[in-house]
């Protein structure tokens, strides 16, 4: 989809479909709907008397969020048809509704097979945002709206429909420039979280580590950033334990990859980390094989960091940020590691497993200790690290953070609302540290039935301290395994990956402190 903005009258344009929109309890509509529905009247210029308002009057449009109904346009304007769009209650608007509206409108015209599709930008005239952030939030919601994952569909082009050209308009000569760069920075921003739901929809067989890692080459050439892949060799001279356990019983060696959007780069960088377990079947603790190939997914935190720093180095922020991204598949075999093993994490941590599937926290926990030499102004770390959080949250509505620092806490949370990426703060008692005191090493990597994510966050805390139990930096988790998948096409979030994660880091290293 190419994104164009042009200074002209909607109702002028040719395009397959014009999107529109409309707030619920509108009756006649103004601004581009007003004169797009003007052009549509037989008295033209009437307000109030064109198709759209004759629709709303007959109650076939409501204007509900994420309502969306097509009228077609009988030769009175170029465009055959047009789209509208349902913008919900003025009182309940926000961006996110945008991003909503202009996704279900785009992902309709996608559908109907519309090649060009033109539109206003959302919320932008009557809705009162501010115009950047309106264009971003409208080319975001059409690029994730309409985003397909067709890698593996052999069929090919003959099914195929997509949206070519993607042109938002903006009449107010005033307000284009900022509508120009609302749009980049959308275009960028959502490429990076689709490229992290590629990422995650893509197959365990044809997404190793070292595949992954090789991915990660390619995008930071790309995009101008630095990529350094660390192979099995540098993880063992690394004495990354946690990395090298996991991963033993796979015959898809490891990666330890770092991007760096600036290196060398003055003033104290921002450190993402991304649990990237290729595919977790449990280990030799297997799971269960009901729903086990979800587990593709749990790469999730990795696809988030990627898909970021692509976006980062894409927008050429001032913000120095880093990408530490672990990478294992986590099988049984021969070589496996097993309950009861210790082992002995790169920080010199001994860790007493009880059960293979807790693998995530290990990973996390070298690359943890691993941020330390960065002397880092914030970490944030993103991970499918839990059932538990799933139990507790809910499928698909909210991730859950953890944070050693109140203020980092805020930051993160107030960068995930902007985007509406739903996130919600969970404690970090000490109590969690008791219990996973070990008998026989340090600590143990899973603990009792009950605690499950407090538990899980608090051993990766254990990695952000020093020997002197001081913590290195201000630290956040966050456990985004109830946010792997969608089940249902809903506002800008069609079926499959999520892509989770990618915009609210993006937004953390543009906003300023
Ligand atoms: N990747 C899983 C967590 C997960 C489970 C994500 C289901 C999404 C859906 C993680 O590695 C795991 O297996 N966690 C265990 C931890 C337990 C053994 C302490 C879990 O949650 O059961
Ligand atoms: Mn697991
Ligand atoms: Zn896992």
């Amino acid at each position: 989809m190419k994104i164009n903005v042009v200074q002209k009258q909607i109702q002028a344009l040719p395009a397959d479909a014009l999107i529109v929109n409309l707030f619920e309890g509108v009756t006649i509509p103004a601004g581009a709907t007003g004169a797009v529905d003007s052009a549509l009247g037989a008295t033209d210029g009437i307000p109030g008397d064109g198709a759209v308002s004759r629709l709303i009057r007959l109650g076939d449009f409501k204007g509900r969020h994420n309502e969306v109904a097509v009228v077609y346009t009988n030769g009175m304007i170029p465009a055959p048809r047009v789209i509208l769009a349902g913008l919900g209650r003025k009182e309940h608007f926000s961006l996110d509704r945008v991003r909503q509206a202009s996704g279900v409108a785009a992902r309709k015209a996608r559908d109907l097979g519309c090649k060009r599709v033109t539109s206003v930008v959302h919320g932008g005239g009557m809705g009162g945002l501010d115009v950047r952030a309106a264009a971003q939030a409208t080319v975001e919601g059409a690029l994730l709206g309409a985003y397909q994952f067709r890698e593996y569909k052999t069929n090919g082009d003959s099914e195929l429909k997509e949206i070519a050209d993607f042109t938002l308009v903006e009449f107010n000569p005033g307000r284009f420039q900022a509508v120009n760069q609302g749009a980049r920075d959308g275009e960028i921003i959502a490429s990076g979280a689709n490229t992290a739901r590629t990422l995650i929809n893509r197959p365990p067989n044809y997404l190793s580590p070292g595949m992954l890692a090789d991915y990660c080459i390619e995008m930071a050439a790309r995009v101008r950033i630095a990529c350094t892949v660390y192979t099995e060799k540098e993880i063992a001279e690394n004495k990354m334990g946690g990395l090298q356990a996991v991963s033993q019983g796979s015959a898809n060696a490891p990666r330890f990859v770092i991007l760096d959007s600036m290196p060398g780069g003055r003033g104290q960088p921002l450190v993402y980390v991304g649990k990237g377990v290729t595919f977790d079947t449990g280990g030799i603790s297997l799971k269960d094989p009901a729903g086990m190939e979800n587990m593709k997914a749990d790469m999730g935190g990795a696809a988030a960091v990627i898909g970021a720093l692509q976006a980062i180095g894409e927008l050429g922020l001032p913000q120095r940020v880093i990408g530490l991204v672990p990478l294992v598949e986590n099988m049984p075999g021969g070589r496996a590691f097993r309950p009861s093993d210790v082992i002995t994490m790169m920080s010199g941590t001994t860790v007493e497993i009880i059960s293979t599937d807790a693998e995530g926290r290990l990973i996390l926990a070298d690359a943890l200790h691993f941020a330390k030499r960065y002397e880092p102004g914030g970490v944030v770390d993103l991970a499918t690290l839990t059932g538990a959080s799933i139990v507790a949250l809910g499928e698909g509505i909210a991730a859950g953070l953890f944070s050693n620092s109140e203020k980092w806490a805020e930051r993160i949370l107030q960068s995930a609302r902007q985007c509406g990426e739903r996130m919600w703060q969970m404690p970090l008692f000490a109590e969690y540290g008791e219990k996973i005191k070990s008998d026989v090493a340090d600590i143990k990597n899973s603990t009792g039935r009950t605690a499950g994510v407090g538990t899980s966050a608090y051993f990766l805390k254990r990695f952000v301290e020093t020997e002197h139990n001081k913590d290195a930096y201000r630290w956040a988790h966050v456990d985004m395994a109830s946010m792997m998948f969608s089940t249902e096409n809903k506002g800008y979030q069609p079926r499959g990956a999520i892509g989770y994660g990618v915009r609210t880091l993006v937004e953390l290293a543009r906003s300023q402190e």
